[in-house]
């Protein structure tokens, strides 16, 4: 990967008394209270902060939390949670700043937090003036969000083209490395794994795997749209009937490869969405129509975790079922277990994902765990990220 590394940078002694800003990815998940239910992006963005303070920069961090209205903070978009949770795990004061575009008061040695990116005019549009006025609070643009890497906002892209310096973070550089090294040369069966609740929001990516992986098992919503497709009755389950020709074309894309996409023999169903809905398994073929399929059923768990036991390279992206309910983890927590105790290489990556790793405490048997989400993916299909088209721009000179 050709770009600068701010690793680099600190190495040669060129960041002490910079004003340093940080495009980290803190967008991490909170229950209804705003209590962070899963820091795991917090943890991985401490080592490029860090690196900048003891290099001797001013420092300052910023990051999006959800999807916000721009010019309408509402006190759920605040990052003073992440800037809580940050201070107990740096051990040090992280002061939140709110309205900084216009200047950020910040000595070198010292640690800002700078309030949601997002909630800023023109942030998700790459606002030309914002991302200039950003760009003019620093001497070197830090970009170590890898879970936003996928996005060409203000923040994360026109600030990487205007800055003085623009380079790569330490999350983001290991990132890149680990996933393209993973998948380069895969060694094979390769198996993959899709789960969640639409087809539409990963069409591309199932497509794209479709033509590289030996297995896609599809999980949640995507399955009961395959199981659709293959002929089968899934009741009142989430579904997208209008992608049924588009699962038809993967499924044929696998077969014609001699691949598969493993089809539910079996489900476990429920007549409400709820967590003490009574759970009942049945085979795929006798699913009711007021039936709700909230699970893979043990004789799909039980066939798919032989196969991720036999595969040489694991993707993971997404659940196959409800795993939050207990009713109906099963299927998720089998396929856990099954990479978990695979010799296969394992890349995991996605919110729910990363939640479920965390449910059945399998983090250390996971090869590689990716903080991005939809950047994931994008990764996977094989696409050039924003961020890395940029830095690598401004690497050339
Ligand atoms: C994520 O959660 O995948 C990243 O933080 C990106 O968030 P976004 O999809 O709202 O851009």
């Amino acid at each position: 990967m050709n770009v600068i590394r701010f690793s680099d940078l600190c190495a040669q002694g060129q960041v002490c008394g910079k004003r340093v800003f940080i495009r980290a990815d803190l967008n991490v998940p909170q229950d209804e209270a705003g209590h962070i239910t899963e820091d795991t992006r917090i943890r991985a963005s401490i080592p490029c902060i860090q690196m900048a303070l003891d290099a001797g920069a001013a420092v300052m961090v910023t990051s999006h939390l959800g999807r916000p209205t721009e010019g309408a903070f509402k006190p759920a978009d605040s990052l003073a949670p992440v800037a809580q949770r940050l201070a107990e795990l740096m051990g040090r004061a992280v002061p939140l700043i709110s309205n900084w575009v216009d200047g950020v008061s910040v000595e070198p040695g010292q640690l800002v937090l700078l309030e949601n990116c997002r909630v800023n005019p023109g942030e998700k549009k790459n606002n030309e003036a914002l991302a200039k006025k950003m760009a003019a609070l620093c001497d070197i643009f830090v970009h170590d969000a890898f879970g936003t890497a996928h996005r060409a906002e203000a923040s994360t892209y026109g600030i990487a083209q205007f800055a003085t310096v623009a380079c790569a973070g330490p999350l983001l550089a290991a990132e890149m490395d680990a996933l393209t090294q993973a998948l380069a040369n895969p060694k094979r069966p390769l198996v993959a794994i899709v789960g969640g609740s639409k087809v539409s929001s990963k069409l591309t990516i199932l497509k794209s795997l479709a033509s590289k992986v030996d297995q896609l098992i599809v999980g949640g919503g995507i399955a009961n749209t395959f199981m659709l497709a293959a002929g089968l009755k899934i009741g009142k389950s989430l579904a997208e009937p209008d992608l049924l020709e588009d699962a038809r074309v993967v499924i044929a894309a696998m077969k014609a490869r001699g691949a598969a996409v493993p089809i539910p023999t079996d489900v476990v169903t429920a007549k409400t969405f709820a967590a003490d809905a009574v759970a009942t398994v049945k085979a795929a073929t006798e699913v009711a129509d007021d039936d709700l399929i909230l699970d893979i059923g043990p004789q799909t768990a039980a066939a798919l975790a032989t196969q991720l036991k036999a595969a040489g390279t694991i993707v993971w992206n997404g659940p196959v079922g409800v795993f939050e309910f207990a009713a109906f983890e099963n299927g998720t927590q089998t396929i856990a277990r099954a990479i978990a105790e695979s010799s296969a290489f394992s890349i995991a990556g996605g919110g729910d994902t990363l939640a479920a790793i965390a449910k059945y405490g399998i983090e250390k048997q996971i090869g590689y765990i990716s903080t991005g989400g939809g950047a994931f993916l994008e990764v996977l299909e094989g696409k050039t990220l924003p961020a890395f088209e940029i830095l690598t721009r401004r690497a050339a000179g």
